[in-house]
């Protein structure tokens, strides 16, 4: 047992250890970043490879023969079975039993959502329930569900972009048709942890649920012997950067059986009569897999995963998080001669919080700089930051204060007249700001990075 003293040791410690031991992994892994005197600073829109992942890749393609997996040949059983390791590699990432959970394989997360929303037996009755902060690749699934009679209801934000009543923001009311709700685990605006306690809140509903884990896994740990969500969707190179072109839908087995495939493609069935409308799908799965799969990056996936295990998850949940907090206090105490804030934070606060900051420079007189000044600023300085809504338009909106009616009007116009559109425009239009910056670290990120990234700042200070 620790005593008192040694606790309150033990954190520094260990933060030194975890300093020391990035710095290792840093250098070995990704030293073309120093070499390219370029900083990293945008994490959530794609983790960076680690180097030894791409020579092992290099090597077991070098040495071995793999052909097209629909075929029955030596070469196609020996990528059938590199693309079900995969699928036990992806399981064992999420801590999922193969008896309960199956892995269909596609291009990326919007590939995995657009499987969900495509084939989930929306009717008249059902419900989607969104977060309104969701990823527009989860917004899209509600075009399928509108088509199908199933109502919509969004999920408002509060001040700090986190669900408005948190857990008990699904109310009471329970879902007679089949009902999807769906919300990020990890927002990619804010960096705001949605609860996951609402998956099983939403199961007392009567509720399926699809988590959307892409910007949650790269940093984070998730059970689902814990967290029993039906649907989940990720895409590998956010999470160790390498392969790109692969995501994954990894689904209940009982919720996959209850998704129609609007159709049939090549890979997706036993057979098929080219005269009459009858099809027959393949089982699991292999139904949800069109076409040939991307074969050659799949076997890698399994030493994708490895790489991040043997990092340790909670490691890095640490070090970001620790890395986070210091990004965020340090923008926070930016201010301008007249004592002016220089930054605005958007959904910063509380602990449950990953490690991708939004936020706004502001000049002296407390306006928004637009973003689209800094993301040139940082171009020419070599750091990489995202600028923008982040294809969230729900937590964009809330965070800057735009109001929904005048921007559906604005996009009308935009629509209607085919009218050349820029979020500059759009700004005009508003007569408000219309998106902002993210800072967002990985495994690989440092301190150095940060000073790097709020240097930047120190232009618009005045
Ligand atoms: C939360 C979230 N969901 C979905 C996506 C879509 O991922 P992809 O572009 O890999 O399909 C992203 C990408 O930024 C994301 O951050």
């Amino acid at each position: 047992m620790l005593s008192e003293a040694q606790r309150a040791v033990a954190p520094v410690d260990e933060a030194r250890d975890d300093a020391r031991f990035f710095a290792l992994l840093r250098a070995r892994e990704l030293s073309r970043v120093d070499r390219a005197r370029q900083t990293y600073l945008d994490w959530t829109g794609s983790a960076l490879h680690p180097e030894s992942l791409v020579r092992r890749h290099a090597q077991s393609l070098h040495d071995t023969v793999l052909g097209n997996p629909h075929s029955d040949s030596l070469a196609s059983r020996a990528s059938t079975s590199l693309i079900e390791a995969a699928r036990a590699a992806v399981l064992r990432f999420l801590d999922a039993s193969s008896d309960d959970y199956d892995v269909c394989f596609c291009a990326n997360a919007s590939g995995a959502l657009r499987l969900v929303g495509e084939a989930y037996p929306f009717g008249r009755g059902s419900q989607l329930v969104l977060a309104a902060d969701n990823h527009n690749s989860v917004n899209g699934i509600r075009t399928w569900a509108r088509t199908a009679g199933a109502t919509v209801r969004i999920l408002p934000l509060d001040d700090e972009l986190r669900l408005h009543g948190g857990i008990t923001a699904l109310g009471t009311e329970r879902a007679t048709e089949p009902s999807l709700v769906a919300f990020p685990a990890q927002s990619n605006f804010s960096g705001v942890r949605h609860p996951l306690e609402l998956v099983h809140r939403a199961h007392e509903l009567g509720f399926d649920v699809l988590v959307d884990a892409a910007a949650f896994l790269p940093t984070s740990p998730l059970s689902l012997r814990e967290v029993r969500a039906d649907f989940v969707a990720l895409s590998l190179y956010k999470i160790t950067g390498y392969p790109s072109g692969i995501g994954a839908l990894v689904a209940r087995r009982a919720a996959l059986a209850k998704l129609r495939r609007p159709s049939f493609s090549g890979g997706t069935v036993e057979a098929v009569s080219a005269w009459d409308d009858v099809h027959v799908l393949k089982q699991d799965s292999e139904a949800f897999e069109d076409g040939t799969v991307n074969f050659l990056g799949l076997a890698a996936v399994p030493a994708a995963l490895e790489f991040m295990t043997s990092v340790g998850m909670s490691r890095i949940t640490r070090r970001v998080s620790a890395l986070a907090r210091d990004l965020t206090d340090r923008l926070a105490s930016l201010h301008h001669r007249n004592g002016a804030p220089l930054v605005a934070l958007y959904g910063a606060n509380g602990s449950d919080h990953g490690a991708t900051i939004a936020f706004n420079v502001l000049d002296a007189g407390g306006n928004v700089v637009p973003y689209w000044h800094v993301e040139e600023r940082a171009r020419e300085s070599r750091v990489s930051v995202r600028g923008g809504c982040f294809c969230n338009p729900g937590a964009a909106e809330r965070a800057l204060g735009i109001d929904a009616g005048a921007l559906a009007d604005c996009l009308r116009v935009a629509r209607e007249r085919q009218h050349a559109f820029s979020h500059a425009w759009l700004a005009e239009c508003l007569g408000t700001p219309v998106g902002a910056l993210r800072i967002s670290l990985g495994y690989g990120s440092d301190s150095t990075d940060i000073s790097r990234g709020l240097g930047l700042l120190e232009h618009w200070r005045v």
